[in-house]
């Protein structure tokens, strides 16, 4: 780039509050993938020259590319020309170099029950499925909708469609018939895979009920294959309804890869967003299994040899698409593949499941781990959880105490922390250490990985060198969105419009004297307050801070003095006792920390926050909130009794200075 740079940004203001540094434990250094600056260095000499390198090495190619990525802003294609098979390259190139008796998944079902699958049974089910998929008239380039626990046959159906050259669009179990409906419609799905239920919380919680509300209202569905989990009773309908497990095993195992182009569409996934229609978010094959194998390898400095690889994240969302499936897979990793929730049947599972598998690579979201916190240290320290050398974070910026408990109460002390930093339209992670390489910072994402180029720039779309702004991504990268499904508009004016040139999708970013990332959230969160534009992560970070508090969310409420004044929601550790003293403690430490301006005006302590079903934190409700409106758009809200609970609490709650 050749614009000016801007010194320091004022776009938004940012205060350094953390200058503790980890650099690589020296025993994790010698063992790692990756200790030197080398593939930076190689990138840096040729990006392109770099991807491809990564898609020879990481992957079987049935076809050579003729050119590696045609960039005609916005719309990239890389990998032109080359072929391959996507399935091909998770399953059967495993099988033929003798690890078909190698487990891919240990699956654990929220009751307990297990499943040990290898790759040669993985191998086997996709045939089959593909086969049936096959004979239900499903052809390359048809859709189909995935409505399904978090159960082996969800990645078998996903492998099944990438094998046939359909794209399959997945739709997190938690949402509701509607939702699912306008997913369906939207992708024209030809058959929907969903099962009678799913086990949450000790329940069986109906999926088949909400399938068929929803597929009263989507004319392209042809059939439904339905699998059995729960034994709950479901309606099937004549014709359309067929059980998985009457197809499948009558289904021949033999189902040849046929190469696909490297455009081929691999998927669907649709993000909401807050309160727009929801984005079907396109990605495509060679250049989204490239970044995801190479971003899995390197950031989780995988030795599939003797790691236990786990992601609790749901596969519905991007995390599960790339770092439970096809990153992993690619990579030949052993994995766990978990049901349900943290905290069934105890607030233990999570470090239950880790000493039983010997687990060595856990990556969760700062919203469990915040919760974690909130539960207490006992629960993990029940367990031994000495197999962990590697921790990530994914899905929020982290707070700095939040990383640093995690690090010294999970990880022992001994575990690089990767905080990686991406999107469902970036497809794989972008910003964020080498374990092996970078020296962390508790709250930074640190750099762009090799071959990623990122900017953060003002108002005006400078560059900003050190301080605040926006964070925007420069050149195309192999596993980018390459667009909205139907919709090439919107895509254009969603992510490349708001600065000339740049990807922009709605996080704000510091870069410190170091250059390390400091992400700070969506822009649409931040606050004004007499003329400052504070990040909330900042104030949250520095309440986090505190003792006795597990989690909080600031947002910034209308304010006749100061343009908005900054409301904050507090939980707290389990055995602290809220009351208006700790409120004022609270607010003084913030002012402590980050100074006047970011000190809350009233503190609201409450027992949960509101979150999206991916476990994000909804700030808009708590404007709502905040300001005495009747709540927006709550549709995405995980849990809808928060909120009344919160607002009961809020008008309550004493108003300070
Ligand atoms: O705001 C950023 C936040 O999550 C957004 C992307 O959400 P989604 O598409 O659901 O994908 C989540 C999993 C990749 C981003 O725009 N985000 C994600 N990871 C981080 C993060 N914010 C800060 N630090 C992160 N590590």
């Amino acid at each position: 780039m050749t614009d000016e740079v801007t010194r320091s940004g004022d776009a938004i203001e940012t205060y350094s509050l953390e200058d503790r540094h980890f650099p690589p434990p020296d025993d994790f250094k010698e063992r790692s993938l990756v200790a030197g600056t080398f593939l930076y260095d190689e990138a840096d000499r040729d990006f392109e020259g770099f991807w491809a390198r990564q898609a020879a090495d990481l992957l079987d190619w049935r076809e050579d590319w003729h050119t590696i990525c045609e960039w005609d802003r916005p719309f990239a294609k890389w990998f032109v020309g080359g072929k391959l098979n996507v399935s091909e390259n998770c399953l059967d190139r495993h099988v033929a170099n003798g690890d078909g008796d190698k487990v891919a998944y240990h699956w654990e079902g929220e009751p307990g029950d297990t499943r040990t699958i290898t790759y040669a049974d993985l191998l086997d089910e996709v045939c089959r499925f593909a086969n049936v998929l096959k004979d239900l008239g499903v052809e390359r380039g048809d859709r189909v909708n995935i409505y399904l626990p978090m159960i082996p046959e969800l990645p078998v159906a996903m492998l099944a469609c990438a094998r046939l050259g359909a794209a399959h669009s997945v739709v997190f179990g938690g949402f509701s018939a509607d939702s699912l409906a306008d997913r369906i419609n939207d992708a024209e799905a030809k058959v929907l895979v969903t099962a009678d239920g799913g086990h949450r919380r000790g329940a069986a919680v109906g999926l088949k009920a909400a399938a068929d509300v929803a597929v009263a209202d989507t004319p392209s569905i042809e059939h439904v294959v339905v699998v059995r989990r729960t034994g709950q009773d479901v309606h099937m309908v004549e014709g359309r309804d067929l059980w998985w497990h009457d197809l499948v095993p009558a289904a021949s195992s033999e189902c040849p890869a046929e190469p696909m182009d490297a455009e081929q569409l691999l998927y669907l996934l649709y993000t909401s967003g807050t309160t727009a229609r929801p984005k079907g978010i396109m990605h495509t094959s060679g250049g989204y299994l490239t970044q995801v194998a190479f971003t899995h390898r390197y950031v989780f400095d995988l030795h599939p040899e003797t790691d236990v690889y786990w992601c609790a994240a749901d596969i519905g969302w991007v995390t599960g698409h790339s770092y439970i499936v096809y990153g992993p897979l690619a990579n030949g990793a052993t994995s766990v593949m978990y049901e349900g929730t943290p905290d069934h049947p105890g607030k233990d599972r999570f470090w239950d499941i880790i000493e039983r598998y010997r687990v060595t690579i856990l990556y969760t979201a700062p919203t469990a781990i915040r919760t974690f916190m909130k539960w207490g240290t006992q629960e993990p320290e029940r367990h031994d959880l000495s197999s962990l050398r590697l921790l990530g974070s994914v899905g929020e910026p982290i707070n700095p105490e939040a990383w640093m408990w995690y690090h010294e109460h999970i990880g022992g002390g001994r575990c690089p922390i990767v905080d990686t930093w991406w999107q469902t339209e970036t497809g794989a992670i972008m910003i964020s250490p080498l374990p092996g390489a970078t020296t962390t910072k508790p709250g930074s994402a640190t750099f762009p990985l090799p071959g990623i180029a990122a900017e953060v720039v003002d108002d005006a779309g400078k560059p900003v060198s050190s301080g605040g702004g926006y964070l925007t991504l420069t050149r195309p990268w192999p596993a980018m969105l390459r667009g909205i499904y139907g919709d090439p508009e919107r895509y254009t004016e969603t992510y490349w419009s708001r600065f000339e040139g740049r990807y922009f999708a709605g996080d704000g970013c510091r870069v410190d004297d170091e250059g390390y990332y400091w992400l700070l959230g969506r822009v649409d969160d931040v606050m004004n307050v007499s003329g400052h534009r504070v990040s909330t992560i900042e104030v949250e970070s520095a309440l986090v801070d505190h003792t006795k508090v597990a989690e909080a969310a600031v947002v910034g409420a209308k304010d006749e003095t100061t343009g908005q004044g900054i409301v904050a929601f507090v939980t707290l550790k389990a055995g602290n006792e809220a009351g208006d003293e700790l409120g004022q403690e609270l607010r003084r430490h913030v002012s402590t920390k980050i100074g006047p301006t970011a000190r809350p005006k009233t503190v609201i302590f409450t027992d949960d926050l509101p979150k999206t079903r991916s476990g994000k934190i909804m700030r808009r409700l708590l404007r709502d909130v905040a300001e005495g409106r009747d709540l927006g758009d709550t549709t995405t809200l995980a849990d809808p009794a928060v909120v009344e609970e919160i607002r009961r609490r809020a008008t309550a709650a004493p108003t300070e200075d």
